[in-house]
């Protein structure tokens, strides 16, 4: 979580720091903080959104040099004082910082006993205060800092400039992203590419625990007292950017790009009759006798499905939440594998897990869509799902994407080319929900906004979209919902069914669409409003929303839209900041 970004030699620092600002908000939206440096170091910082902070900074003179800050609360509460960027307490240093410092109480307490004294309640401040301490002492910034990653725990992205050297920004990082965009005489600096890419596409990677300095002209990288070279990364702007491209909220944007993201991946993997996966990773996978499945949210909602399409060509599986998992590590079998699955790549959980899997010598794919991540420079394979920069914090577009992915890289390893007419097919499908349901779904959501509870009701593919469509409309609507296997209502859910509640029904498996339609009987008797949505073959006249038919396994590519819909336009319908529901982040990058 957090967004950090930083100027040096630009002569518009300002302008670029508020707008770098704006595009990372996703990351973290409660606060935020500039510092900018003339003669002396100037902060300014306010609680909201950022358009306080430009307001508040409209007279201020720009800079060739700043850093500033999106946050989002870990430690302390959300306060100008907790706000980022933190003065040290000689003032000499003003730091920016994302991540978690896991030992900042340890080390707090060595600097109270030197006489520091701390005005926030955060763990970044004692960044600044450790570095100041150590140079204070030393007198050399570079060293300071290379100390203090030794005894800093933790995650971090930091940012750091110093009063006396108005020429350089100095930076640390450990498992906390941070990029650097090589300009005409300038550098820019981010969490990720997307404030940076209207400057530059070619952009410069660090490693954890590197750390060193840049100047208008060059940046400087060390490991440890080593000089380490720049790795240098080419970025597709069209991926990076972050344009809302006239709609009213990123997430309805990304909902209505679903088909021509699957339409992309189809191209990158499939092309001329020819899957085009790497051949390494598909021997490795066939080779596999336990798949191990890790995410988190959304993406672990992606992997059960992913787990049931490997199970289905005779791989064994099993699924955990990564923060789970990352504790309680099972790695069963003779040869197994990690699948990984992370919108951004950053999550911090996952990382866990990614050092444990290494740790046991088990190889590792990510599917991933962020190119240049921590987990996808970290795993033996990758694949990169390139559906553009997904701003929304409710994943929509990367679900769908994950979902598609996996179905291609299985069906790649049985050469099962049918399955790319079964897309045609759900194309077909996405778009005529995009044209032609929306109005049908607005409706529904009408009906259910005010419910406290709502529950989804599904089996088999079904219930896993049926987790997702919960997930998200927990997420933004506010309303507590759960999704339920049909099976399981009778051994104790359907005690909550009462008159009123709205139960949301995915039918569309010719296997147990009997049964749902059992289900359905056993909570309409007990007063539930139950509302379905199916595909033409199973469906029956009262069913809200029908589909034409597809096959089961892939229900979440070619209806999982409805979902999205219905909880954006709920959302909408309460008034709530769709793009920025509460307490959220859309990178978690603290465990
Ligand atoms: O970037 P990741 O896919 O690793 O993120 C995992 C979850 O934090 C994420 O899916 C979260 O659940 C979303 N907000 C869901 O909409």
């Amino acid at each position: 979580m957090c967004g950090i970004v930083g100027s040096i030699g630009y002569k518009e620092s300002k302008s670029y720091l508020i707008s770098g600002l704006k595009s990372l908000d996703y990351r973290g939206y409660d606060s935020c903080g500039i510092a900018l440096l003339n003669n002396d170091i100037e902060i300014y910082k306010c609680v909201g959104a950022v358009s306080n902070l430009e307001e508040k900074i409209k007279d201020v003179k720009s800079t060739y040099l700043g850093i500033a800050h999106t946050r989002w609360a870990t430690h302390g509460r959300v306060k100008e004082k907790n706000s980022h960027p933190h003065l040290s307490m000689h003032k000499r240093l003003a730091i920016v910082h994302n991540g978690v410092i896991e030992n900042f109480q340890t080390i707090k307490n060595d600097l109270l006993k030197e006489g520091y004294e701390f005005y926030s309640d955060t763990d970044s401040e004692v960044i600044a205060n450790l570095i100041e301490s150590l140079y204070l002492k030393n007198g050399d910034i570079l060293k300071s800092i290379n100390e203090s990653i030794k005894l800093l725990k933790g995650s971090f992205a930091c940012l750091l400039i110093n009063k006396d050297q108005p020429d350089k920004i100095y930076f640390l990082k450990r498992s906390s992203p941070l990029l650097f965009g090589k300009c005409d005489g300038y550098f820019l600096l981010a969490s990720d590419a997307s404030p940076m890419i209207k400057h530059t596409n070619i952009f410069i990677e660090l490693n954890d625990n590197e750390y060193g300095f840049v100047t208008n002209k060059e940046i400087m990288i060390y490991l440890d007292d080593n000089e380490v070279s720049p790795t240098y990364v080419e970025k597709n702007p069209e991926l990076c950017e972050r344009n809302i491209g006239g709609y009213p909220h990123f997430m309805l944007k990304e909902i209505e790009e679903i088909e021509s993201v699957i339409r992309r991946i189809v191209l990158n993997y499939y092309s001329n009759g020819n899957f085009l996966f790497d051949e390494e990773l598909k021997k490795d996978l066939r080779e596999a006798n336990h798949i191990v499945f890790l995410g988190c949210g959304t993406s672990y909602h992606a992997s059960l499905i992913g787990a049931r399409y490997f199970e289905a060509v005779g791989i064994s599986c099993s699924c955990y939440i990564a923060s789970e998992w990352a504790y309680y590590p099972l790695v069963p079998g003779t040869k197994p594998f990690v699948i990984m699955l992370s919108q951004s790549g950053e999550t911090a959980d996952l990382i866990h897990c990614l050092n444990i899997v290494k740790q046991h010598g088990v190889k590792s794919l990510i599917v991933t869509n962020t190119k240049g991540s921590t987990l996808q420079r970290g795993c033996d394979y990758s694949i990169c799902l390139n559906a553009g920069l997904e701003v929304s914090v409710a994943s929509t577009k990367v679900y769908v994407a994950e979902v598609a992915a996996l179905s291609l890289i299985v069906n790649s390893l049985t050469n099962n080319k049918h399955i790319i007419s079964d897309f045609d097919n759900c194309y077909q499908i996405i778009s005529n929900i995009r044209e032609n349901k929306k109005e049908d779904i607005k409706k529904i959501a009408e009906e259910i906004k005010k419910a406290r509870n709502i529950f989804y009701l599904g089996r088999g593919f079904d219930y896993d979209l049926c987790l997702e469509a919960s997930l998200k409309l927990k997420e933004i609507s506010y309303i507590h919902s759960e999704a339920i296997a049909g099976g399981e209502l009778k051994h104790g859910p359907i005690a909550l069914i009462e008159e009123g509640l709205p139960v949301i029904v995915f039918i569309s498996d010719e296997t147990t669409a009997q049964m749902m339609r059992g289900n359905i009987q056993e909570v309409k008797s007990r007063g539930a409003e139950v509302i379905v949505i199916s595909k033409k073959s199973l469906s029956e006249k009262t069913d809200r929303i029908i589909v034409d038919d597809f096959p089961k396994e892939l229900s979440s590519i070619a209806i999982s839209g409805i979902a999205f819909y219905l909880a954006y336009y709920v959302s909408l319908a309460k008034g709530y900041n769709v793009d920025k529901p509460r307490n959220l982040a859309k990178a978690v990058t603290v465990e």
